[in-house]
């Protein structure tokens, strides 16, 4: 496996979960401001901190670029550390615009570079483990999924508030559903239907959708702001369900299968971070010069789903 350099854009909170995953050699953190840049680099431990995103992007001795950046900032600075010549590891959702998910893929591979969605739910072998008891019949025939991702969200500023910014709780957290439903149905809707509830600014902080996928599978999904911390991905089929209990964090990896008439089976999962796991796929797509797992099919399905949602949720009634 090579041994990227690692430069990570933006002192974001999320740096500490890929930071404690000790999975990778983080050199270089940049930051609008460099005193910020400086003392958060001293406080992780991280050797190199520059003052400004081009500056860390100019550095020859930086590999690979983790970019945990708000989202409307994604696909631009995701283009600038392609074009500079980086590996990219972007944050979730790369875009709610499909189109810029395929420009900045075009970017890559025309650079003969990795970029990567940060999906470290993917990771974790809990979801391996679900599929492989999908495909085992544990269900029977599959013919609903249901996901669900919320937590409170209130304070004014937070991008995860903005419109601008590409806020909006699909994007912040019912990405995951949408991921979860895609992942389990194994293929992409044909047809979707949302609605939301606005809040914060202009964004939505409840979100329920519906998804049609081949073979007459549906999904709902939930997410939001306004609402009490709720995780969950279930699959539902004529002979019984399945249940991940902590589908996203995966603290908990706990799968429970309900068959008709008998009693629920409790799988207990290993207990892996998952964020290691995503840095050490990258790591090898880079090596080998395969795709990530979370690479550019998945990514650009993954954007058009959100944009056929939000499509929907923003319709005039
Ligand atoms: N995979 C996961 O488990 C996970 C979990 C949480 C979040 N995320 C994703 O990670 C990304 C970052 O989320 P976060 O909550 O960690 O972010 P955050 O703490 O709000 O930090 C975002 C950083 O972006 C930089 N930035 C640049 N322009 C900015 C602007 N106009 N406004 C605000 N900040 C700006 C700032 O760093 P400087 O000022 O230092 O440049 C800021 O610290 C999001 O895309 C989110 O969806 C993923």
């Amino acid at each position: 496996m090579t041994d990227l350099r690692w430069g990570i854009l933006s002192t974001a909170r999320i740096n500490d979960a890929l930071l404690a995953a000790d999975a990778a050699d983080f050199v270089a953190v940049a930051s609008r401001s460099l005193p910020r840049a400086v003392a958060y680099a001293r406080e992780k431990g991280i050797p190199q901190a520059y003052g400004t995103y081009d500056a860390l992007l100019a550095d020859p001795g930086i590999d690979a670029v983790y970019l945990s950046l708000p989202n409307h900032l994604h696909v631009p600075w995701a283009i600038r550390a392609l074009e500079a010549g980086k590996h990219v590891l972007c944050e979730k959702p790369l875009s709610r615009r499909a189109d810029e998910v395929v420009e900045a893929f075009d970017v890559a591979q025309a650079a003969g570079l990795v970029l990567a969605e940060g999906f470290m739910w993917r990771h974790h072998p809990q979801v391996g483990r679900a599929l492989d008891l999908l495909a085992a019949g544990a269900v029977g025939r599959l013919g609903l999924i249901r996901a669900r991702f919320s937590g409170p969200v209130a304070l004014p500023g937070d991008p995860r508030l903005d419109r601008v910014m590409d806020g909006g709780a699909l994007m912040d957290v019912g990405c995951y559903c949408v991921s979860g439903a895609r992942t389990l149905a194994g293929a992409e809707p044909e047809q979707v239907a949302a609605m939301r509830v606005v809040g914060g600014a202009n964004v939505d902080v409840i979100l329920t959708g519906l998804l049609r996928f081949p073979g007459d599978v549906l999904a709902a999904i939930d997410c939001g702001f306004a609402l009490t911390s709720q995780y969950g991905l279930e699959a539902v089929g004529d002979e019984g369900s399945l249940r991940l209990l902590d589908p996203w964090h995966a603290r908990s990896p706990v799968i429970e299968v309900a068959r008709e008439g008998e009693p629920v089976e409790r799988i207990e999962v290993e207990r892996v971070n998952h964020y290691a796991l995503q840095l050490r796929d990258f790591a090898q797509a880079v090596a080998d010069g395969r795709a990530p797992l979370v690479g550019r099919e998945d990514a650009v399905a993954q954007a058009r789903a959100i944009e056929a949602l939000y499509g929907a949720a923003e319709a005039p009634a």
